[in-house]
C-alpha cells in the first residue's frame, strides 16, 4: 500500500519556505510533485532507491519504465553520464534549460531502479524556476516521471495532480500552468546523428536546423538487434520462475529470492529482494540484484514468484517477459 498522508499540502512553489519543506520531505525518502515547463513531475531523490520505488507504487503502473533524471546545472550531466559526446553538448548549449531529454550511458552511481535496469539514463535540465530551485536546494538530481497515474494524461496544473493522487503524495508544489503542456522531446546520440525516441515540446525541425542529422527510433521490442538501445532491460541468461528454492534443480544456476528467510545464505549466486516481504524494498533491489546474478558464470537464473499486488505486479511483469524471452 502506498503511504497515505493526513492531508496533501499544496504549497506555492515560488515561496522559499515551501521549497525547504519539499526538500525535507525528499530527504526523508518521500515523493514530491513539482512543476516543470512541460508537465508536472512526481519526484524522488535519485540516489534513494527505496524512494524511487514509491514513485512506481504511487503511479500504479503495471510495469517499470525508466525515469528521467532532472538536474539544475548543465555540468551535472558529467556526474550522471559516463561519457558525454560532443553532439550532446551542442544540444545542451542550444536547448537547456528546456524540454529536451538526452539519453546517455549512465554512471554506476545511478541506481538501477531509476533506469529500470537499463545501462542508459535520460537526463534533462528543466527551465521552470520552481523545478530548478527544488533541485538546487536538495543538492541532488531528482528522478521523476510525469505526475499522472497509469493510463491518465500528463498533468499541467497542480490541481490535476491533487485530483489524481489525493493523499498519496505529501506535497504538491504549485508553479502555475505548465508552459508547454506536452512532455519533453527525448533523444539519444548515434554516430553523428540524433535519434528521436519521443516527439515532444522541441520540434525535430529545430534540431535539424542546427545542421544535425536526425533519425527516428523504430520498434519497441526487447529483442532488438545488438547495438540497438533497448527500451526494456531483460537478463541475458535464461530465467525460470519458481515457487521457492526447493524447485531449483540445475547445478550451475543462481537464485533470486523474494524473502530472505529462505534457506540458503546470500552469496554471489543467491540474492534476496527483501527481508520480510516489503514490496518497496524488493523493487528497490530488483534490477540491481537481477543484473548482478545475470553477470555470474551460470546457465540459468531461477526467480522466486512475487505476490502480484502493488509493485509485485510490475516485478512479475519483468520476470514473466524474461522467462518468455529466454525460455530454454
Ligand atoms: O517532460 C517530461 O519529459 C516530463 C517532465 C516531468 O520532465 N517527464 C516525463 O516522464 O514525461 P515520463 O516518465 O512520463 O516519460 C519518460 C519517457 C518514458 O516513456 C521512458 O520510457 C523514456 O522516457 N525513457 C527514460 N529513460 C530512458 C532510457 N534510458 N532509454 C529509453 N527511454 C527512456
Ligand atoms: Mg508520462
Amino acid at each position: 500500500m502506498a503511504d497515505t498522508f493526513v492531508s496533501m499540502k499544496i504549497l506555492n512553489g515560488f515561496d522559499g519556505e515551501a521549497i525547504e519543506q519539499a526538500v525535507a520531505v525528499l530527504l526523508q525518502g518521500a515523493v514530491v510533485a513539482f512543476p516543470t515547463e512541460t508537465v508536472y513531475g512526481l519526484g524522488a531523490d535519485t540516489f534513494n532507491p527505496y524512494a524511487v520505488a514509491k514513485i512506481f507504487e504511487i503511479k500504479n503502473r503495471p510495469r517499470f519504465d525508466p525515469l528521467i533524471v532532472h538536474i539544475c546545472r548543465k555540468d551535472s550531466l558529467f556526474d550522471i553520464a559516463e561519457h558525454v559526446p560532443s553532439l550532446a553538448i551542442h544540444l545542451t548549449e542550444r536547448f537547456w534549460p528546456g524540454p529536451l531529454t538526452i539519453i546517455l550511458k549512465k554512471q554506476n552511481s545511478i541506481p538501477d531502479i531509476v533506469t529500470a535496469g537499463l545501462s542508459t539514463v535520460g537526463i534533462r535540465m528543466p527551465s521552470h524556476p520552481v523545478a530548478l530551485e527544488l533541485i538546487k536546494t536538495l543538492g541532488r538530481p531528482i528522478a521523476a516521471p510525469s505526475a499522472n497515474p497509469f493510463g491518465y494524461i500528463s498533468p499541467t496544473k497542480a490541481t490535476h495532480v491533487v485530483r489524481s493522487f489525493k493523499n498519496n503524495v505529501p506535497i504538491v508544489l504549485d508553479g502555475g500552468n505548465s508552459q508547454f503542456g506536452i512532455e519533453s522531446t527525448i533523444v539519444s546520440i548515434g554516430d553523428n546523428t540524433v535519434v528521436v525516441h519521443r516527439h515532444g515540446a522541441i520540434p525535430v525541425e529545430e534540431i535539424r536546423s542546427m545542421g544535425i542529422t536526425v533519425t527516428e527510433k523504430k520498434g519497441n521490442d526487447m529483442c532488438e538487434a545488438p547495438g540497438e538501445l533497448p527500451y526494456h532491460y531483460a537478463p541475458r541468461k535464461p530465467l525460470m520462475i519458481v515457487n521457492g528454492i526447493d524447485e531449483v534443480i540445475a547445478e550451475n544456476s543462481s537464485f533470486l529470492g523474494f524473502i530472505e528467510k529462505t534457506k540458503r545464505p546470500m552469496s554471489r549466486y543467491v540474492r534476496y529482494l527483501s527481508h520480510d516481504g516489503d514490496l518497496r524494498e524488493a523493487a528497490a533491489n530488483f534490477f540491481s540484484h537481477l543484473i548482478d546474478l545475470d553477470k555470474g558464470d551460470i546457465d540459468i537464473i531461477y526467480a522466486e514468484r512475487i505476490p502480484e499486488k502493488g509493485l509485485g505486479k510490475a516485478m512479475m511483469d519483468r520476470l514473466k517477459k524474461a522467462a518468455r524471452k529466454c525460455a530454454p
